[in-house]
């Protein structure tokens, strides 16, 4: 597969300035030429365009609605652009809002080629809030619940597939931060959910296995990727840290067995917010971590068992 790296520099969804720079930190980490080094075609379409973080106050429960639904028109059309060319886009945030347009625009090009989804949602979040249950009014919390055409109407129908997600076409690794009526909404919308804790008591090898249950040739991966799944001290670089996290042995048991099903289709990293790491380690964490998605491993393949 050839990749094309889609730059989507939006904080508009966040309450704090800075993943609008994730981008181009991910870029200074080398992830092109690192994905380049694994033999893969790799071609930058650098960043889209889009407006500014308004810094408004929340008015019916959100804030920001016309800038997030404007850059996820944009996501939507540079994805869909890419999945039309036969290539695996890379969606680079920009805060998590972004995937309506990523992830609807991988369900509209899966309900056109006959393809089940599945999206493994990596984050220490549920995102599932709607205006109505939001304790903060930021969209970046909301996309799942705009996935399964629910909240604000421009976002829940942007992908003219509505919903976009059906019952059991996500699983969410890796939270520990949910809003108590969010809770309530992992129930309504029936999501398969591995917490923390579950990742403590099972391993991640074990959660992973379950996770990737049945994927066979009719199945389109998409897995998307909040670097704040990972545990704040390996990655500081993002706005809604919640200690607690994975750690780099699970995240790179997490990466190798996502490859090794050689199902991705798509892909989004989110949340990279380089005015609160240090030195860029968050963005060169996930370059190393991205390679082992993309199938780098210690030994040759027919040696590993
Ligand atoms: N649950 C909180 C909220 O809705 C935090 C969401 C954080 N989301 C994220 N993509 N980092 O405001
Ligand atoms: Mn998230
Ligand atoms: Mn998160
Ligand atoms: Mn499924």
């Amino acid at each position: 597969t050839a990749i094309t790296l889609i730059g989507a520099p939006s904080d508009a969804g966040a309450a704090r300035l800075g993943a609008a720079m994730g981008p181009d930190a991910l870029r200074v980490a080398g992830l092109g030429p690192a994905l380049a080094r694994l033999g893969i075609e790799v071609k930058d379409l650098g960043n889209l365009a889009g407006p500014p973080n308004p810094q408004a106050v929340p008015t019916h429960g959100l804030r920001h609605l016309d800038e997030c639904v404007t850059w996820n028109r944009a996501v939507f059309q540079a994805v869909s652009d890419a999945l039309d060319d036969a290539r695996l886009p890379i969606m680079l945030g920009g805060d998590h809002q972004l995937a309506v347009g990523s992830i609807g625009a991988v369900a509209h090009h899966c309900h056109a080629q006959g393809k089940r989804l599945h999206v493994l949602w990596l984050d220490a979040h549920s995102d599932c809030n709607t205006p109505e249950l939001s304790p903060s009014g930021n969209l970046h919390g909301m996309p799942v619940a705009a996935l399964y055409g629910l909240g604000p109407a421009p976002l829940a129908t942007l992908s003219g597939e509505t919903p976009a997600l059906r019952p059991g076409d996500i699983c969410q690794i890796g939270l520990r931060s949910v809003d108590d009526d969010e809770k309530r909404m992992i129930q309504k919308l029936g999501l398969e959910v591995y917490d923390m804790r579950a990742i403590d008591e099972l391993g991640m090898r074990e959660i992973m296995q379950r996770a990737l249950r049945g994927l066979d040739d009719g199945v389109h991966l998409h897995v998307s990727f909040d670097v704040d799944f990972l545990d704040p001290e390996i990655a500081p670089g993002t706005g809604t840290a919640v200690r607690g996290g994975v750690n780099y042995r699970e995240a790179q048991l997490c990466m190798e067995m996502i490859a090794d099903t050689g199902r991705m289709a798509s892909l989004d990293i989110v949340e990279v917010n380089p005015a609160l790491d240090l030195r860029n380690q968050t963005a060169e964490l996930v370059v190393d971590l991205v390679q082992s998605l993309f199938g780098k491993s210690t030994l040759a393949r027919d040696l590993r068992r």
